[in-house]
């Protein structure tokens, strides 16, 4: 798979997609957009491929959205085309693990982008922050109401309305990232955690990722009877069976996703 503004590489069932406009710090314009959304369309229908991992370089995951794309852009014209929809929210919608690793500044649409993954692994130089404002507008792709689940309001608001940018240590001391590792390592850290979920049942994983994903969405009762009808659908599989058998017997586990 060759794009313009993205590399994909895949590494066993792992695939390794890297952001890569680096003369604009990785700033997130349509054809990248388009570029990634083509990506993950390949990979989700990729047999071979069970997790994804999605970086940028040392010095940016990304510093934003493109302003000089959208300097121009008016509210008719933005409207119509419905910006920043299509193709900018699919790493949301993939249904395979994504694991955002993070170097340096994930700034406006390069927070959110992370946000849109399903944990993020940060470096050690990681910045994270939302400076919409700054440059006369707000954050557009989920900033407001993603960041505000993940640190809670106060934390959010105080980002949002001043742009302060918080370094890896507070990001993961609010629950905004799961680890933060040095920056040297932090592609292999990523890769290391994600081959780990790889060698898991796909479709276990998956349904386990939908769970996660609607405690965001729905209330409590709501949320844990839609764990319980998943947990009852995994006894319908055979690696739950697979499992278990492993466990029993004292071997590891060879699952077969189905
Ligand atoms: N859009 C377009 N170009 C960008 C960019 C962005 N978001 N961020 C950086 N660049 C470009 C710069 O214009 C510069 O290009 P030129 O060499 O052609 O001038 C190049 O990347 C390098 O940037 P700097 O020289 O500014 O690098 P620096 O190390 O001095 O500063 C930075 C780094 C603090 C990240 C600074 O670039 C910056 O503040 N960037 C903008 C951050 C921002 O405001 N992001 C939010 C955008 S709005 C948004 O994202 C809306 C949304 O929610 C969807």
């Amino acid at each position: 798979m060759t794009f313009e503004n993205i590399n994909v590489e895949k590494r066993g069932a792992v695939a390794l997609v890297t952001l890569n406009r680096p003369k604009a710090l990785n700033a997130l314009n349509t054809p990248m957009m388009q570029d990634l959304a083509k990506a993950v369309d390949a990979l989700e229908a990729d047999d071979g491929v069970n997790v994804i991992v999605l970086t940028g370089s040392e010095k940016a995951f990304a510093a934003g959205a493109d302003i000089k794309e959208m300097r121009p852009k008016s509210f008719v014209g933005a409207y119509l085309e419905d910006f920043i929809t299509r193709d900018w929210e699919r790493i949301a919608t993939c249904r395979k693990p994504v694991i955002a690793a993070v170097a340096g500044y994930a700034l406006g649409g390069g927070c959110e982008l992370a946000m849109m993954c399903d944990f993020i692994i940060a470096a050690d130089n990681a910045k994270f922050g939302q400076p919409e404002l700054t440059v006369g507008t707000i954050p557009g792709i989920g900033g407001t109401q993603r960041l505000t689940r993940l640190v809670g309001k106060s934390k959010a608001m105080e980002m949002i309305l001043t742009g302060r940018q918080i370094d890896a240590v507070e990001a993961e001391r609010a629950g905004l990232v799961a680890r933060v590792v040095p920056a040297a390592s932090l592609v292999e850290e990523a890769m290391k955690t994600a081959a780990q979920i790889a060698k898991l049942s796909r479709p276990l994983v998956s349904l386990a990722k939908e769970a996660v994903n609607a405690a965001l969405e729905t209330t409590l009762t709501q949320g844990v009877r839609l764990e319980r009808r998943l947990f009852h659908a995994t006894f319908a599989t055979e690696d739950q069976k697979e499992g278990m058998a492993a466990f029993s017997e004292k071997r590891p586990p060879a699952f077969k996703n189905r």
